[in-house]
């Protein structure tokens, strides 16, 4: 995979899958632009990244995608940067009840609204690239989650991961709705979407004790967190890819194993869903998407 010359940001790439990405990604001679919202972790990682990839072109950004102002923020930024692709990696799991600054459930404001509201701002970036690609990061437990009817996310009855795979049912529609818009406006942009699977994206942690650690089960159903990033690389990377394509593992109900393009559940791929979706966090972000023909690259 030779990825020289192009340049991607990919957010929450301190640690887990995210940390993996960027690995594999600079390894292929890719700039990395680490988004994270803890800089010295940021630059923690890059370091390790270094000791591996010695010539790696790696920048820290900091941004915290609870705040639509840090989002902002970092769209200012990089406003004049040419972006090959945008891994929308970072995520808030299963957290406590709590609401983001700008007043939305945590999963909803962190995982769906601000990565709509960053995606969107980084496109002036993204056009300027001959074939730019958003990737956003999803999971088998999209499968069963509801959006819910509140804009802001909040539902009666918080149950965490309830709040989670209804973020994560959002990032999948809005790659599917984002691959709709951008190919019925002849734009050069890719959507695609990966999920990981099952991954031990922090082995520093293994659940358990002793017995625990020599036979822990779900490692029978999981994989490590490099092999969990290999949906997201892909996904990032493939030029063969179709927009609107899902990457998955394709082996043991698609929990581990070599990434290939998977269904999508057709709840998922509703068109009114997506346009809904889409009018939704435009009205609680009160951010608005740009044209996307807009900006350079060959079509
Ligand atoms: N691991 C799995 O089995 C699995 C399965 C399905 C889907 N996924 C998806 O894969 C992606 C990566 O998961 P992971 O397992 O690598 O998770 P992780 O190890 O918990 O890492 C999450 C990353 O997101 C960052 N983050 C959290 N809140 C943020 C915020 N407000 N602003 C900016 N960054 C924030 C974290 O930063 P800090 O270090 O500062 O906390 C961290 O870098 C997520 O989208 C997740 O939903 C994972």
């Amino acid at each position: 995979m030779r990825l020289d010359g192009r340049t991607y940001v990919v957010t929450g790439a301190n640690r887990g899958l995210g940390f993996q990405v960027s690995v594999a990604l600079a390894s292929g001679g890719a700039g990395v632009i680490l988004a994270v919202r803890d800089v010295p972790a940021g630059e923690a990682a890059v370091t390790k990244i270094r000791a591996r990839c010695p010539l790696a072109n790696l920048r820290v950004v900091r941004l915290d995608l609870a705040s639509l102002d840090s989002v902002r923020a970092v769209t200012d930024e990089l406003r004049q940067d040419r972006l090959d692709g945008l891994v929308c990696n970072a995520a808030a799991i299963m957290v406590k009840a709590g609401r983001t600054p700008d007043g939305f459930e945590t999963h909803w404001g962190v995982n769906h609204l601000g990565h709509f509201a960053l995606a969107g701002g980084l496109v002036p970036a993204l056009l300027r690239a001959p074939a730019p690609r958003v990737v956003m990061v999803t999971s088998l437990v999209a499968r069963w989650g509801q959006v819910p009817k509140d804009p802001s996310g909040l539902a009666p009855g918080y149950r965490p991961s309830r709040a989670y795979a209804a973020s994560k049912l959002a990032n999948l529609i809005f790659g599917l709705e984002l691959a709709r818009r951008a190919e019925s406006c002849g734009s050069s942009l890719l959507s695609v979407m990966a999920h990981p699977g099952y991954a031990r994206s922090d082995e520093q942690h293994p659940s358990g004790g002793r017995i625990g650690k020599i036979f822990d089960p779900t490692r029978l159903i999981s994989q490590s967190a490099k092999e969990g990033s290999r949906p997201l690389v892909r996904a990032a990377a493939d030029q063969g890819l179709v927009s609107g394509s899902l990457v998955g593992p394709s082996g043991l109900l698609g929990t581990r194993g070599a990434p290939k393009v998977v269904p999508v559940f057709s709840r998922a791929a509703s068109p009114s869903t997506g346009a809904l979706l889409w009018r939704q966090a435009e009205e609680a972000t009160g951010f608005s998407w740009p044209v996307l023909t807009m900006g350079g690259g060959p079509r």
